[in-house]
């Protein structure tokens, strides 16, 4: 009844077993598909619409689950982590088969996952990770490594930063998002004890384009100083080059971009010159989180966590990746 995909793209090995679905110790025992007709129901609490990145995975998932056959019941949280919590106990009161989202914060998700499970529907994490000490409130973990984003940050500042005094602007993301904690962690371990490079200011941008130029309007009157930018995202990174332009210096020369992601907007302002160097975040996690999803409802066992591919971009190489990238 159940396309039992070994899910084997990216290091997701699925052993066929006896295996309850998530949560299962629960009292109330999910349905095993709910339509009575073998198809999934999954209902998926998106953080919002904030980037470019964030409107590719909606638009990842949405597809995804339309070519798999899974009826998706999809919410908007609109950045707030209460309507999560709300869209979750919806999707339980609903009885979908599994539910899958990706947490606006890290913190504050232990009781809605609990009740998720003791209604016996398992719950796939994706994109971001929640900071809980019971990792039984979850099947599997899918999406990026933050921290290893951030450190490629850092080492590409390092290498091409470090033989200059660098006074660096760091753009975060959504205060209490596990990209926001993380990229940072990352780049601080990666720079840290390097003499040259300083950040001298750090301030949420919200991952927003309008966030990122506020900023960065406000720390240009602040910090004169400040020749460098680390944005946690394009967005950012793109209201930053406005800001700039705008006190009228020259983004990419006079202060210098590192950014996140590699949305297209992203990858044209690197190939401009107006960025120097973008981590990728791949959002297309929509293929991956269907076939995960009919894993765990089938009561296969999946791997805790399955990492995503990712690459960097110099401005040749984005030259040469624009023309066929998808996002
Ligand atoms: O969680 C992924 C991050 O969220 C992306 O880097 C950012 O653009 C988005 O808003």
């Amino acid at each position: 009844m159940f396309k039992k995909t070994v899910v084997t793209a990216i290091a997701v090995a699925v052993a066929f077993g006896a295996t309850a679905c998530g949560g299962s110790d629960g009292d109330g025992g999910g349905s095993a598909s709910g339509g009575g007709d073998g198809t999934i129901t999954m209902g998926f609490s998106q953080v919002g619409a904030e980037s470019g990145w964030r409107t590719a995975n909606t638009a990842s998932i949405q597809e995804s689950a339309e070519a798999a056959g899974i009826e998706l019941q999809f919410s908007d949280a609109q950045g707030e982590q209460e309507n999560q919590i709300s869209a979750i106990r919806s999707f339980i009161q609903q009885r979908v088969d599994v539910i899958a989202f990706s947490p606006v914060v890290e913190t504050g998700w232990d009781s809605v996952l609990l009740e998720a499970q003791r209604a016996g529907i398992p719950v796939i994490l994706t994109d971001r990770a929640v900071d809980s000490e019971d990792e039984s409130l979850y099947e599997t973990f899918l999406g990026s490594d933050f921290v290893e984003e951030g450190k490629k940050a850092g080492e590409w500042a390092v290498e091409n930063w470090g033989s200059q005094p660098t006074f660096v602007a760091e753009l975060e993301g959504t205060t209490g998002a596990a990209p926001a904690i993380d990229r940072q962690e990352g780049f601080a371990e990666a720079i840290e004890g390097t003499d040259n490079i300083e950040v001298v200011a750090s301030q949420s941008g919200d991952f927003t384009r309008a966030g990122g130029r506020e900023v960065m309007e406000a720390l240009l009157n602040s910090n004169p100083e400040i020749n460098a930018v680390y944005a946690h995202n394009d967005d950012m990174a793109l209201g930053a080059i406005e800001a700039i332009e705008a006190a009228g210096k020259t983004p990419g020369t006079d202060i210098q971009i590192i950014s996140v992601d590699a949305v297209r907007d992203g990858m044209q302002a690197l190939a401009d010159g107006k960025i120097n160097f973008i981590v990728e975040c791949n959002p297309l996690l929509g293929e991956q989180l269907m076939e995960l999803a009919e894993a765990v409802v089938a009561g296969d066992e999946v791997e805790r966590r399955v990492v995503t591919e990712e690459t960097t971009f110099t401005q040749e190489q984005a030259i040469e990746a624009l023309p066929s990238r998808e996002y």
